[in-house]
């Protein structure tokens, strides 16, 4: 860690190990509701638990992110951060804003639309916090000694991030254009602007774990946010098949969204093939194996099961089932959630200044939460396609067919255990690093691979 303002990101990711703990507290409500005891029903409706479940994951990634963009930066930049202390208030305000926002959706304060539910006056108070964080990092590059493509490529899907929030808050009765818009705001965000911030952690952290040229990196980044573009603005199509938007929708958003698994392809390959050729290069081989094994989940996740329902043919039958639910657990962990744990990986010993990455339990959380994830991926699947060949082949009733597919989340259970176990060797491994030292800015340089991580007093 070069500058001192970097160390802002240790309580950002804090805030990250706080909201995916609790992330995964709704997760098994939701999951042990679908085995047919619902008894937190009264307390804790469905829909509740799955609003909270899925804005708590959008906030601690979002908080990654910033976490992360405050890290690299500077770094990139060769700077401060330059409104230093604005990077805490702006932290404490997406903090309030947040809890607001869960405890509403327990009071039924919220908009009802699958992943916008916060509510209209918190949306603006959003706004302006992520307006505030762009304007930080913004005059950070602006004021830098260089200009990276790394750090621009960041700076520009962060941006566009925070514009697309926009059409999601474009007021309409009509239930299509609600949908049309609510897209643009998901999808866009998934399938394009997040793509770039993907692109650009993943640049920062092969660059700083293997020691490759940054030309060659950056070189590939291109490329990726090229095939991104390409194939995810008109891919949003592939939402538009059945909502009562014009027809045409069904040809373009078939075809263009049937490329997007390419973008997320030359990722894996790329990052299997830097480290694979880099050997050994860096300490710091746990963040390593999250950085790569991030590209290559995402890859699955995203590219492979989300082609898997993308084709109208196919999502005819699958739209809004439970293999909807498949594709969106491993797409989010491969691609955001485990980019989120690379980097936290790759930052605690550099900020805390303590060396305690290369652990059996680090190890542990590794395996047992990708394994867990895959087993939940599983079951989810067995449990999807079951519902779609009942319900929609068969043509049973929905809450028939929720009984007869009850057994399956058993099976969640089980594999989300695993997961869970993962996870909280995670936040251990988090907990045992401590609090960022001030000593660890001095003399201390992340620019090779080789570096010296430097040992403080436990
Ligand atoms: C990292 C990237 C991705 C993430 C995090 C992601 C996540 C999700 C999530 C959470 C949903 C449900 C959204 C909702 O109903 O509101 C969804 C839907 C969908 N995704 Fe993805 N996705 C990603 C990439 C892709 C890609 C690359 C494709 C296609 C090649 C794809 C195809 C689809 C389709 C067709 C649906 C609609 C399913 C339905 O009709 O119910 N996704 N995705
Ligand atoms: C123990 C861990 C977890 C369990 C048991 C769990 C369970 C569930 C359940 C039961 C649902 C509702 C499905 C439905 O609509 O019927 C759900 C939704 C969702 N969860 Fe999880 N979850 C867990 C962890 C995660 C993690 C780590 C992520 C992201 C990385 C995640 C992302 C999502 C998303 C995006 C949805 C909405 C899916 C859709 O749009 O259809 N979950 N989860
Ligand atoms: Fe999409």
């Amino acid at each position: 860690m070069k500058f001192e303002s970097q160390r802002v990101a240790w309580w950002f990711f804090l805030t990250c190990m706080v909201l995916f703990g609790l992330q995964l507290v709704y997760g098994l409500i939701m999951a042990y509701a679908h085995t047919g005891n619902d008894f937190l029903h009264d307390v804790i409706p469905f829909h509740v638990a799955r609003a909270t479940h899925i804005n708590l994951l959008v906030m601690w990634l979002l908080a990654g992110f910033m976490g992360a963009a405050y890290f690299i930066v500077p770094e990139e930049a060769d700077r401060e951060l330059y409104w230093p202390r604005l990077a805490y208030v702006q932290l404490v305000a997406l903090i309030v804003v947040g809890v607001v926002a869960i405890i509403g959706f327990h009071f039924q304060w919220w908009e009802g639309r699958k992943f916008l539910e916060i509510p209209r006056p918190l949306d603006y108070l959003v706004v302006v916090d992520v307006l505030l964080f762009i304007a930080n990092i913004g005059m950070t590059i602006w004021k830098g000694k260089r200009f990276t493509t790394t750090s621009l490529v960041l700076f520009f899907g962060l941006l566009m991030a925070a514009l697309l929030y926009l059409p999601g808050m474009i007021p309409t009765d009509n239930q299509t254009i609600d949908s049309y818009w609510r897209w643009w705001v998901v999808h866009l965000w998934v399938e394009g602007t997040w793509e770039l911030i993907l692109g650009a952690i993943l640049s920062f952290l092969l660059i700083k774990l293997t020691g490759i040229d940054r030309e060659v990196v950056e070189k590939w980044l291109y490329v990726i946010v090229g095939f991104a573009f390409l194939s995810g603005i008109l891919g949003t199509g592939h939402h538009y098949y059945y909502i009562g938007a014009p027809r045409y929708w069904l040809m373009i958003g078939g075809i263009f969204s049937a490329f997007e698994p390419v973008a997320f392809l030359i990722m894996a390959i790329y990052a299997v093939r830097v480290a694979r050729r880099s050997g050994r290069a860096h300490p710091n081989r746990i963040a390593m194996s999250w950085t790569v094994g991030c590209a290559v989940m995402a890859f699955v996740g995203a590219g492979f099961l989300g082609f898997a329902h993308t084709l109208p043919q196919v999502n005819m039958y699958t739209h809004g089932t439970l293999v909807t639910a498949t594709h969106g657990h491993l797409a989010f962990w491969g691609a955001y959630a485990m980019l989120v744990l690379a980097m936290i990986s790759y930052v605690l010993p550099l900020v805390t200044g303590r060396k305690r990455h290369e652990t059996p339990s680090a190890v542990f959380a590794f395996w047992a939460s990708n394994v867990g994830m895959v087993a939940m991926t599983i079951a989810f699947g067995i449990a999807g396609v079951s519902q779609v060949v009942l319900e929609r082949r068969l043509g049973l009733d929905f809450l028939t067919v929720q009984q007869e597919i009850e057994v399956h989340f058993w099976g969640l259970l089980l594999a989300g255990t695993l997961f869970i176990s993962g996870i909280t060797a995670f936040i251990w491994n988090f907990a045992r690093h401590g609090r960022p030292v001030a000593e660890v800015t001095r003399g201390a340089t992340t620019a090779a691979p080789e570096e010296p991580v430097h040992q403080a007093a436990a």
